[in-house]
C-alpha cells in the first residue's frame, strides 16, 4: 500500500466520521442540514430482528433467497441517481475498465439488454444508498418487489434486512445494497452464469466507486460471485475473507452471512447472522469508523 493510498484513505474515513457526527448531531436536535431531512432516531434495545408478519421468499436453504411481497422501511428518500445528468449508453457494451463515479456506471449500464433477463424484467435495480458509505451489503438478484419498485430488498426479506442494519447503527439511506444482478431471474430461479458473466463487472465497478471497507455478503450466491468460490455459506460465513479486487491498494473485506431471506424461514439463525454483523461493527470500530446511530448490540 502507498503513502497516497493510505493518505486518500484516511480523509474519506474522516469525512465519514464527521457525517456520521453531524447525523448525530441532526438526531439530537443539536444541527440540521441545510434543506436536509434529519434520519429518524433508530429504536433502542436489543436487536430485534423478527420476521415480517408475509413473506413469500423463494427458496429453501441457507444457499438460496429472494425477497417477495412488502413495503419497505425507508429512513429517508434513497440517494437518487440522476439518470439524466448522465449521457445513457445505447449499445451493449461490455463496462470499461477504470474507476468511475455511480452514475458514470448507471449511464454505462444504460438500458441494458446484454443477457436475456433483459426480455421479462420491469426495472434495473441498480443499487441504492451513499454513494462513499464504508458498509455495502450485496445480495443475490431483485425479486417481484424490488422489479417493481427498481430498488433492491424492499420485500419482506428487505425489511429484515432493514432491521439488520439499523441494529448496526446504520440506515439504508447510510449503506450501500446491491446484488449481483440487476435484473429480477423469472420466477425468482437462481441467476445463470451468463446473466453473472455480463451483470458482475457492473457490481465491481460500483464497488470500486463506492471503495467500501467492509462488504457484507448475504447468502451462498453473492458470497461465491464475490469471492470466486463454490464453498457452501455455512463454510464462509463468521469470518473475513479478502476481496481479490481491493482498488488503491487498501483491503477491503467481505463479511459472509446469511441471507435475509433464509433467515425468515430460519429465525433460529439469526444468532448466527448476529454475531456474524458483530464482527462487522467491531472491524468498523477498529477502523476508527463509527456508526451514524448507535448501534444496539
Ligand atoms: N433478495 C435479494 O437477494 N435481493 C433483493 O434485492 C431482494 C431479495
Amino acid at each position: 500500500m502507498d503513502g497516497t493510498a493510505d493518505d486518500a484513505h484516511e480523509l474519506r474515513d474522516l469525512t465519514r466520521q464527521l457525517r456520521g457526527q453531524l447525523l448525530r448531531h441532526a438526531m439530537l436536535g443539536t444541527w440540521a442540514a441545510p434543506g436536509g431531512a434529519s434520519p429518524r432516531v433508530a429504536a433502542s434495545g436489543a436487536p430485534e430482528l423478527g420476521d415480517p408478519s408475509a413473506s413469500q421468499d423463494s427458496g429453501t436453504s441457507p444457499d438460496a433467497g429472494h425477497a417477495a411481497a412488502g413495503a419497505p422501511i425507508a429512513e429517508r428518500a434513497p440517494i437518487e441517481i440522476a439518470e439524466d445528468a448522465v449521457p445513457v449508453a445505447t449499445d451493449d457494451a461490455p463496462i470499461a475498465l477504470g474507476r468511475k463515479t455511480l452514475p458514470q456506471i448507471r449511464a454505462e449500464l444504460g438500458d441494458c439488454t446484454r443477457c436475456k433477463l433483459h426480455t421479462t424484467r420491469r426495472s434495473i435495480v441498480f443499487g441504492v444508498g451513499s454513494p462513499d458509505t464504508p458498509l455495502m451489503f450485496v445480495g443475490e438478484a431483485p425479486g417481484e418487489q424490488e422489479d417493481k419498485r427498481g430498488e433492491p430488498f424492499v420485500g419482506p426479506a428487505g425489511q429484515l434486512l432493514d432491521k439488520m442494519i439499523e441494529a448496526m447503527g446504520w440506515t439504508r439511506a447510510t449503506v450501500y445494497i446491491a446484488n449481483t444482478t440487476k435484473c429480477r431471474p423469472p420466477n425468482n430461479r437462481n441467476p445463470q452464469p451468463d446473466e453473472l458473466a455480463q451483470c458482475m463487472p457492473f457490481l465491481h465497478a460500483q464497488i470500486a466507486a463506492i471503495a467500501p471497507r467492509i462488504i457484507v455478503a448475504l447468502g451462498r450466491p453473492a458470497s461465491n460471485q464475490l469471492l470466486d468460490t463454490n464453498a457452501p455459506i455455512s463454510a464462509l460465513r463468521g469470518k473475513f475473507h479478502d476481496y481479490a479486487r481491493a482498488t488503491d491498494g487498501v483491503s477491503l473485506k467481505i463479511m459472509p452471512t446469511f441471507h435475509p431471506a433464509y433467515l425468515l424461514r430460519d429465525p433460529d439463525k439469526k444468532r448466527a447472522a448476529w454475531s456474524d454483523l458483530k464482527l462487522v461493527m467491531a472491524e468498523l470500530a477498529r477502523l476508527g469508523i463509527a456508526p451514524p446511530h448507535p448501534p444496539r448490540a
